[in-house]
């Protein structure tokens, strides 16, 4: 069912056919406030915030709206993400308001196949609306409507759209199949044209959803007219979600997953997020070693970093879920347990996955999230990560609404007892139950060195979100690289099954490719990630907002 792997894995035995070097990221630089995310229109929407006194809250509520008009691929009010919050003087916090499954939901959903990513099944209950409400009580300064207009304004006036957005718009379309009429009604051009650089696009339903919500709070989006809409379109298709699980959902105020790592402070999305645990087993499992002395590109660093990953994304599969229904083993943040992992990975050897988790039973078998990091000019950070899980989610406009919804609950196991060396998971901790988080990788992070953010990353792109946030923050704060080069430089990715290494740099690092072969790796290429990134230079104070160019993306300061 998800294609996420469909991507030619290439034999190893070949010489691999290189996809071009990644793009140099574009970086600005301020003594003020900065905004990175992938959608220029969204970013200047949060640089006004700051300027009109907002903090960086409120540039991120502004941004997140915004990007719900302007990146509609990603950007959403009908989808559910994580929000880390570095705020001044307290602890660093993480907003969640991932989708939940609905009260009907049965484990079994996915597991005939006759369900598919795109049936409106696949939708949990959304939570950016209550997300973004719940941070903004929490800690914005501005008033709510200050923050949501942006968006209403962008929406309703329309905005114009670069080559990149009429891409994704036309490709998506020119599937229709996929899209139901409200889509193709609210995001087709007149006369069924393709979109081009400089058209505008006018979204008024979505206009005026945003305007309601701006006007009457959160609420209106989980009661009422608004989720009368919601409930129409999901009983005339035949979908899960009623005005009773809108009603009853709610977004939650988190204590993050914290580790170290040389003395900084690395912090990272809890559970139902699987990316802070991971994140913070990998570091401690390399921590072991230096790295550093041995070079970024020396063949044993990479071969330590895929194994970190290895065992890693096995333990994903054997023990995390949503916290508020599975019990998940300390052992992510335990150093002895790391220090054990480390003593299991063979210095010269991959070792294949199949014996890294042997009690998993293997059966014979047959994208879209967006992430933007913003600081304040008195230093308040925050890193968000939000989606509609597939590209455009499950390309359903509710009719009247004007906003697209999600897929998340393919993020669930989709077939209980059914693991495939393809990378399908049916493992336990992610089964799906009435009212239970789908496990995310969405792996917004915040790295402070002595209480202050020195980075702030995070990155789209499923399962492969956790290892290029462990890229970045490994090409900063083991390799020290500029956050400009760190997020430029090729990444990797293993997550267990498929037995593959991904590579982005095959092209620009044969000799290390070849070695790694050597000790019995498959590699493969694929492009990865996106991540809009600020850096923080602790002596000079200086924010350097990095804009990830893989995709799009525009950085701006004060
Ligand atoms: O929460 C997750 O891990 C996924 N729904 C994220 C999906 C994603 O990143 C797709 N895009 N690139």
């Amino acid at each position: 069912m998800r294609t996420f792997f469909a991507i030619a894995f290439i034999s190893c035995a070949l010489a691999l056919p290189s996809v071009a070097q990644p793009p140099k990221a574009e970086q600005v630089e301020s003594k003020g406030g900065v905004v990175v995310c992938v959608s220029p229109p969204a970013a200047e929407v949060g640089l006004a915030i700051l300027k009109k006194g907002g903090n960086a809250v409120d540039a991120a509520v502004a941004v997140a709206f915004a990007m719900a008009v302007t990146w509609p691929e990603a950007g959403n009010i009908g989808g559910g993400g994580f929000m880390m919050v570095a705020p001044l003087g307290k602890d660093v916090r993480c907003i969640e308001y991932r989708e939940t499954a609905p009260a009907s939901a049965k484990a079994d959903l996915f597991a005939d196949g006759t369900v598919g990513a795109l049936d409106h099944k696949a939708a949990g209950v959304p939570g950016t609306v209550r997300g973004l409400a719940l941070a903004h009580a929490k800690y914005g300064k501005l008033p709510w409507a200050d923050v949501v207009l942006p968006a209403v304004k962008l929406a309703e006036d329309g905005f114009v759209v670069n080559a990149v957005l009429a891409g994704g718009l036309n490709k998506v379309l020119a599937d229709a199949k996929t899209t139901n009429a409200e889509f193709r009604k609210l995001y087709g051009k007149a006369g069924n044209e393709e979109w081009a650089s400089g058209d505008k696009l006018v979204l008024k339903d979505l206009g005026k959803t945003l305007r309601i919500i701006a006007n009457k709070g959160a609420d209106a989006f989980y009661t009422g007219e608004l989720a009368e809409l919601l409930e129409k379109e999901m009983k005339a298709r035949g979908g899960l979600i009623t005005k009773a699980d809108l009603a009853a959902y709610k977004a939650n105020d988190r204590a993050p997953i914290r580790t170290t790592y040389r003395g900084f402070d690395v912090y990272g999305p809890p559970p139902p997020s699987s990316g802070g645990l991971c994140i913070a087993q990998m570091l401690n499992v390399l921590e072991n070693y230096d790295l550093k002395k041995l070079g970024r590109w020396n063949v044993e660093t990479n071969h330590l970093i895929i194994e970190a990953m290895k065992w890693t994304y096995a333990d994903r599969a054997r023990y995390i879920g949503d916290a508020d229904f599975v019990k998940i083993p300390d052992s992510f943040l335990d150093r002895a347990y790391a220090k054990k992992i480390s003593e299991k990975i063979d210095a010269k050897h991959a070792t294949p996955s199949e014996k890294v988790a042997p009690e998993i039973v293997l059966d014979k078998e047959s994208d879209s999230t967006t992430h933007f990091s913003i600081i304040d000019k008195d230093g308040m950070a925050v890193s968000n990560t939000y989606t509609l899980e597939n590209s455009y989610g499950n390309r359903v406009v509710v009719p009247g609404a004007g906003y697209i919804l999600n897929n998340e609950m393919t993020d669930f196991n989709p077939k209980p007892g059914f693991t495939t060396t393809k990378g399908q998971i049916g493992t336990k901790p992610n089964r799906i139950e009435p009212g239970k988080r789908m496990l995310s990788s969405m792996t917004p992070v915040i790295v402070l060195k002595d209480g202050k953010p020195v980075l702030v990353t995070g990155s789209p792109g499923g399962r492969t979100i956790i290892n290029t946030v462990l890229c970045i923050v490994l090409n900063v704060i083991e390799f020290d690289m500029s956050v400009q080069d760190a997020v430029t430089a090729p990444r990797t990715h293993h997550q267990w099954f498929p037995d593959v290494a991904m590579f982005e740099g095959v092209g620009q690092h044969p000799k290390l490719v070849a070695e790694l072969k050597q000790m019995g790796h498959t590699i493969s290429e694929r492009r990865q990630g996106d991540g809009h990134s600020v850096g923080i230079d602790a002596m000079t104070g200086v924010r350097t907002g990095v804009a990830d160019k893989r995709l799009d993306g525009k950085a701006v300061g004060e």
